[in-house]
């Protein structure tokens, strides 16, 4: 651990000009504010698990040969009080997890939380560091980076990206979320309000901002949204301060979000919730045929533009274009071998809750080939699997599963 220097001695230049009021600004209000607990993380989050996030990025996973684990290196960039550090470490065993802050409470916090919850046990390394994601370079590269609610505090976003970029090996996946201004409206005319109040960025401008909430009549639409939309979010203070008083934020639209990862020299690969930008969840019938004639990018534009309440981005970038393995071909399906999402919930039972918790009703079917993988040697085909099923309803039944997000193929 390194987290008894002072921010001013945090590593050498570069660093950004927001480095010094964000620091202590996480040092007063710890972020996110969740509570410390005792064991493992509830539940998971598949963005987190770096198997799934490369099986939904590129279609299919690499093989373990000796069934080991993979030995992924991770980076959580902007880690703060380390609850995506402890799902990190308890959802990729056997993998080396970097976890870098520049405020030295988050790190105080995140230290104790993945203490409580025994996350060094789970991995191969777990370090702890105190250190601005601009100074990295003694780190070396990292196959997954996560950088989660960071980058939209730095003054200069695109400098922390290219720094980020440069620790991405050359196959890696960078996760990000920033965000999005469309939703978030309501959010800056509280901030401005506060400042024009002359609130400030400590506990002062924290019980002035509740008090704000509190004196607007009850029918203000800044105070309904807030009810509505934040208040359970933002219960813990330390999240009330960072969605209402923070000194540094930027925020997005898909055109400056795509200019951001242009400029930085890398690619999108997905939406770590593609769910939301699917134009299904908000057109029927005609309008629907038509949204989905459109080019995928207009398709994102048309969604951005019809729901006013998307507040954030998340999405996976990488340093080569990846056009995902869609196994159209059977032989090539029933050739490969295959693994189990381990974001699961339920398993192994015909209902489950698949990696976004969603309820996923299976059939026994697919039950038995999803158990047969598990008992099988590492590796072997599908299509060699000892199930009383012929090629043909085994090729069905594995790509729905592939669909679902169940079974994870794996690429040779
Ligand atoms: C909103 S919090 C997000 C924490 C965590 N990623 C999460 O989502 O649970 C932003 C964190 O980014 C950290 N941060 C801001 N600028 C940074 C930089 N240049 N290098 C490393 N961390 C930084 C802050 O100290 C703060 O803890």
């Amino acid at each position: 651990m390194d987290q008894d220097k002072a921010p001013s001695e945090l590593g050498q230049a570069p660093r950004d000009a927001a480095t010094p009021a964000v620091s202590a600004f996480y040092d007063r209000f710890p972020y996110p504010g969740d509570p410390l607990q005792d064991g493992p993380p509830p539940g998971y989050n598949w963005r987190w698990c770096v198997d799934s996030v490369v099986a939904a990025v590129r279609g299919g996973l690499p093989p373990r040969p000796g069934g080991t684990p993979r030995s992924w290196r991770i980076l959580d960039a902007g880690c703060g009080t380390g609850v995506s550090t402890d799902y990190l470490c308890h959802l990729n065993p056997g993998a080396d997890v970097v976890a870098v802050d520049i405020s030295s409470g988050a790190l105080d916090v995140a230290t104790e939380r993945l203490r409580r919850s025994g996350a060094a046990g789970h991995v191969h390394s777990l370090e702890v560091k105190q250190c601005s994601l601009l100074n990295l370079e003694e780190t070396g590269r990292f196959d997954y980076i996560n950088s989660v609610g960071v980058l939209h505090h730095l003054d200069r976003p695109e400098l922390g990206l290219q720094a980020l970029a440069q620790r991405l090996a050359p196959k890696g996946l960078l996760h990000l979320f920033l965000y999005a201004d469309g939703g978030r409206w309501e959010i800056h005319r509280i901030q401005k309000a506060l400042g024009f109040l002359q609130a400030g960025t400590s506990g002062e401008g924290l019980r002035l901002g509740r008090s704000l909430f509190n004196d607007l009549p009850a029918n203000n639409r800044l105070r309904r949204h807030h009810e509505n939309r934040w208040a359970l979010d933002t219960a813990a203070d330390s999240n009330f301060a960072d969605m209402y008083l923070h000194p540094q934020e930027t925020s997005y639209d898909l055109n400056r979000l795509f200019a951001l990862v242009q400029q930085c020299g890398l690619h999108f690969c997905g939406f770590s919730n593609p769910a939301q930008w699917d134009p299904a969840r908000l057109l029927q019938g005609e309008l629907l045929e038509r949204a989905q004639a459109l080019p995928e990018r207009q398709q994102w534009d048309l969604v951005e533009t019809l729901d006013p309440d998307i507040s954030h981005f998340e999405f996976f970038l990488s340093q080569e274009p990846i056009t995902p393995r869609q196994w159209s071909k059977d032989e090539e399906l029933l050739a490969a071998g295959g693994e189990r999402n381990r974001c699961l919930w339920g398993w192994p039972s015909t209902a489950l809750l698949g990696p976004d918790l969603e309820p996923l009703d299976i059939e026994p079917g697919d039950l038995a080939l999803l158990q047969a993988l598990e008992g099988a040697p590492e590796g072997m085909a599908l299509g060699s699997l000892p199930l009383a099923l012929d090629q043909q309803e085994r090729l069905l039944r594995a790509r729905r599963l592939i669909a679902l997000r169940l079974l994870q193929p794996l690429v040779r």
